[in-house]
């Protein structure tokens, strides 16, 4: 893996949930300690296509301060695999679904998201059928992993 990390993106299944708020929450992170990271998010599957994140979610993220602005969802494409130097899976699903896609030259790039997070938790969970709860607990994950990652940049 190459440690000069230029751009990530963060994937999930609807890219209404869990991506868009790893969007939000770690373009912020970026900003805030001063890196030039290109940040976009996508879904494995296409259903919300050109939907605005779900709003459960923007009142969990701008509750703590993020901006959704621009976030767009769409799926991934053959292109993301050569364009962004990692792209991040909130969950083994997903994961499995962008290995099955993914050319093989560009494997390496392919990672869970929470594996720069110290947390337990292996993956961000789908909050889609559930509470407020899921959604601030997503949010809690993605702060985690992205200061992980943010950290991880910044020392490699
Ligand atoms: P996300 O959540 O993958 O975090 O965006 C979901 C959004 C939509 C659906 C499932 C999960 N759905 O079944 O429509």
């Amino acid at each position: 893996m190459s440690d000069n990390i230029t751009s990530v993106l963060f994937v999930c299944l609807g890219n209404i949930c869990r991506s868009p708020s790893a969007e939000a929450v770690f373009r912020h992170k970026v900003k805030q300690a001063g890196l030039y990271v290109g940040v976009d998010s996508a879904g494995t599957h296409g259903f919300h296509k050109a939907s605005p994140p779900d709003a459960r979610s923007i009142e969990a993220g701008e509750s703590r301060g993020y901006d959704f602005e621009g976030i767009v969802c769409r799926r991934v494409t053959e292109q993301d695999f050569e364009q962004f130097d990692l792209i991040l899976a909130m969950d083994e699903e997903n994961l499995e679904n962008l290995m099955e896609k993914c050319p093989e030259e560009y494997q390496h790039k392919v990672k869970l998201f929470m594996s720069y997070s110290e947390e337990e938790e292996e993956v961000v969970p789908d909050p889609y059928y559930g509470g407020k709860k899921g959604f601030e607990y997503v949010l809690t994950l993605i702060e985690s992993a992205s200061d992980g990652l943010i950290q991880h940049i910044q020392t490699s």
